[in-house]
């Protein structure tokens, strides 16, 4: 696991979870989630007249002001240090946002309420969660066990769980999982789990699955699979890979097959 491949992802969701928001939105607001310390920018749709005021809210709050020749870009509350007004456009930035700045943010333009509306939703990320077995001494003498996805940070809001199975696809779940000493659960080597939540993505370590049977491989096909890689590895040397190939497995390869 990279941060790039974290930070990756991350950024997916946050584009997926903003392109639903634009998606659904059949009302004027548009619900942005964002990250702790984030920055957004803010832009009203172009007027057709030249912009001669302009008044930013946050919920029912002042929160920037400007009017043409009489009252100069001024900020208010929490925002005078973070808020970045510009008035030929109307645009506002914000910068280090926090979890209490979520809310609804307006903007009257040339003394009219623009329609649309933000909905800015600011969490913290989710932590890389631990997979923790119960009971801790979990082995083949039992006929199951809890596996428990297991990560707290203050701030992420409601989150989602997942599950893999070795290389397999994450699979939506909670935040526990069931696992029966049975065949299927012993062919899986190793469990990890998956915590999201808008804007972020955190994978555990992977857990060892203490039902694996894995090494029970009847013998001949151990056997087989020793005496295989041998054919290969020799008849390889000799650089008649292919033909070998073919009478081991009965299939032809591609260009034994055109000759
Ligand atoms: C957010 O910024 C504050 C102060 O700039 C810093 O202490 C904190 O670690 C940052 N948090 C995150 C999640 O980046
Ligand atoms: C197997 O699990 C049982 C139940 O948790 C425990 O009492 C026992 O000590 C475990 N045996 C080993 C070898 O870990």
């Amino acid at each position: 696991r990279t941060p790039e491949g974290t930070a990756g992802r991350a950024l997916a969701w946050l584009v997926v979870a903003t392109l639903t928001a634009l998606a659904t939105c059949v009302c004027s607001q548009q619900v942005i989630h964002l990250k702790l310390n984030d920055s957004i920018q803010l832009t009203p749709a172009k007027p057709s007249r030249f912009i001669s005021s302009v008044v930013w809210k946050y919920d029912k709050n002042l929160l920037a002001e400007w009017v043409y020749q009489s009252i100069p870009v001024t900020y208010y509350s929490k925002f005078k240090t973070r808020a970045r007004l510009d008035v030929t456009t109307g645009s506002l930035a914000l910068n280090n946002l926090r979890v209490a700045d979520s809310g609804m943010y307006s903007v009257e333009v040339n003394n009219q309420v623009l329609a649309l509306t933000y909905m800015l939703v600011v969490m913290a990320s989710v932590p890389n969660p631990e997979v923790q077995i119960s009971p801790p001494l979990c082995n083949a003498t039992l006929d199951s066990c809890t596996l428990s996805c297991e990560g707290s940070a203050p701030d992420t809001g409601p989150v989602e769980y997942f599950w893999r199975k070795d290389n397999g696809a994450w699979t939506r779940g909670e935040r526990d999982l069931e696992i029966a000493n049975d065949d299927d659960t012993g062919a899986v080597e190793l469990f990890a789990c998956r915590m999201t939540n808008p804007v972020s993505v955190g994978d555990s370590d992977v857990a060892k699955n203490p039902f694996y049977r894995g090494n029970n491989m009847p013998l001949y096909v151990s056997l087989g699979v020793i005496l295989g890689a041998n054919i290969i590895f020799v008849s390889s040397t000799r650089g008649r890979l292919k033909r070998e190939y073919t009478i081991m497995t009965g299939i032809p390869s591609a260009s034994n097959s055109r000759a």
